[in-house]
């Protein structure tokens, strides 16, 4: 008998939450995004609603027209470490960027905090959008699109083999003979490529769940493919039903064409909810967060996707400005959306920037219809579970309080964690150590 279909679910801790203005809030912490209490408040919290991660967005440059959260936050690694130390079943998912660090470093870091945690880590993928990211890492240029992701092909090779340095039971630490280690199941790399050079072995042993769960978030053509053959999961921008379900299926053929089962790669578009006792009081919560984000927040908000371009030289009342090629080696997929979509429905700047800066969530409503409008995109194809954010501060209380007991209550939901380790729980395959897996090949061969 096979396990009935479950939803998954991650909490995104992004500060305040919701729009750029949501530290302004009456009920927020003006400091959330450098608040550990706070973070350690919804991790708790998170873990209590039996969510499967925590999830920690980032980016890697700033300048004075950036959103509030992005100025002054903490580094996802650190912050997932602390929280590993108070929480014992729930994944600490952290975004790092291939485009700006070293293979060797990120496999360690994400190596170690999946043993201090137990085997509950994961990475989330990105290959940083924003141009001046290069200023900050003593590059010449920022990376084309393109290069950015034949980087992180070739760097989640190395990764993943250097996570296989050791085999599962390397570290025989025989006090009577003194042997520490059975060098036949320590291995080296030894990978040469177009882009790393990397010996190896890594110095730190394979964990509970084997190695740290893949995550990747970006939706050009290159980002999908990408991530069919390399995620066990995604961060999906879906705005809608339809969209989410053509993702879905997109991302799901890939996945077969890269000779992967469509099960193995778990699709979570992000949303943010808007929680009322009745659909008034819903309606009105989202309101008011938008209320306090003024044409000029937004107008910066949309400049950033498309490398913090000035939109404030442009009437506001007139169609979306043509802007030519600008954002394309940026945010592609999420530009490429914007300026289809202002194009086809004939929107003005001042309505495209208020609709990127406050989007309506269609999850807005009573718990009941939030926990319908969920089993809809989980039943009709449109996700394997959601990350929950965005919203206003207290609503991802009223979340695990409100929505979670009815998915439960309808079967679609755990109750208890299946699991301590992320993979575990997700229900995602524990890959097999290459060199063991060689060796039983040959033993059966
Ligand atoms: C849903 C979603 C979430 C993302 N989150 C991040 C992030 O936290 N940090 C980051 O540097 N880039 C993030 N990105 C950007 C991608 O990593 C990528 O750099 C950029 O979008 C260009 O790739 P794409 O055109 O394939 O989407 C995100 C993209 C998407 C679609």
């Amino acid at each position: 008998m096979t396990t009935p279909r479950k939803i998954r679910l991650g909490a995104i801790l992004n500060g305040a939450g919701g729009n750029m203005a949501a530290w302004r809030h009456p009920d927020a912490p003006a400091d959330a995004s450098v608040n550990f209490p706070y973070y350690k408040h919804l991790a708790l919290k998170a873990e209590e609603g039996k969510f499967d991660f925590l999830f920690v967005a980032d980016g890697l440059f700033i300048n004075e027209k950036s959103i509030p959260h992005f100025l002054n936050r903490f580094e996802p690694i650190t912050v997932l470490s602390a929280l590993a130390a108070v929480t014992s079943n729930i994944g600490l998912v952290g975004t790092l960027s291939t485009s700006y660090s070293e293979p060797f470093t990120v496999a360690r870091q994400f190596g170690s905090i999946d043993q201090i945690s137990g085997g509950r880590s994961g990475w989330n993928v990105v290959t940083s959008p924003l141009e001046g990211t290069a200023l900050n890492f003593s590059k010449a240029e920022h990376p084309a699109h393109p290069v950015r992701y034949r980087i992180a092909d070739e760097y989640l090779d190395v990764a993943k083999g250097l996570w296989d340095s050791w085999e599962e039971d390397a570290f025989t630490r025989n006090k009577e003979t003194g042997e520490y280690f059975d060098p036949q199941k320590m291995h080296r790399l030894d990978h040469q490529g177009e882009f790393f050079s990397v010996q190896g072995p890594l110095n730190v042993g394979r964990s509970k769940q084997g190695q740290p769960v893949i995550f990747q978030a970006g939706a050009s053509e290159d980002g999908k493919n990408f991530a069919a053959k390399v995620a066990d999961a995604i961060f999906a921008n879906a705005p809608t039903l339809e969209e989410a379900k053509l993702y879905y299926a997109d991302v799901k053929r890939r996945v077969k064409e890269q000779g992967r089962s469509p099960e193995e790669v778990l699709i979570f578009p992000g949303i943010g909810a808007y929680i009322g006792s009745t659909e008034e009081e819903a309606e009105r919560i989202y309101t008011e967060s938008t209320q306090l984000v003024s044409i000029s927040d937004a107008l910066n908000y949309l400049g950033r996707f498309f490398e913090h371009h000035d939109f404030s030289q442009y009437p506001l009342d007139e169609p979306f400005p043509e802007i030519g090629e600008l954002g394309k080696n940026s945010f592609r997929s999420m530009t490429d959306r914007i300026k289809e979509e202002a194009k086809e429905k004939g929107f003005t700047l001042r309505e495209v920037a208020l609709r990127v800066t406050t989007p309506r969530s269609p999850f807005t409503g009573t718990p009941e219809k939030v926990a319908d409008l969920l089993q809809q995109w989980f039943e009709e194809g449109g996700a394997d579970g959601f990350i929950v954010g965005g919203g206003v501060p207290g609503g991802f209380e009223t979340f695990v309080e409100q929505v979670v007991p009815i998915l439960q209550k309808r079967g679609l939901y755990r109750e208890e964690y299946e699991s301590d380790t992320l993979r575990g729980n997700l229900g995602v395959r524990v890959p097999e150590n290459r060199y063991a897996k060689e060796r039983e090949a040959e033993k059966i061969g």
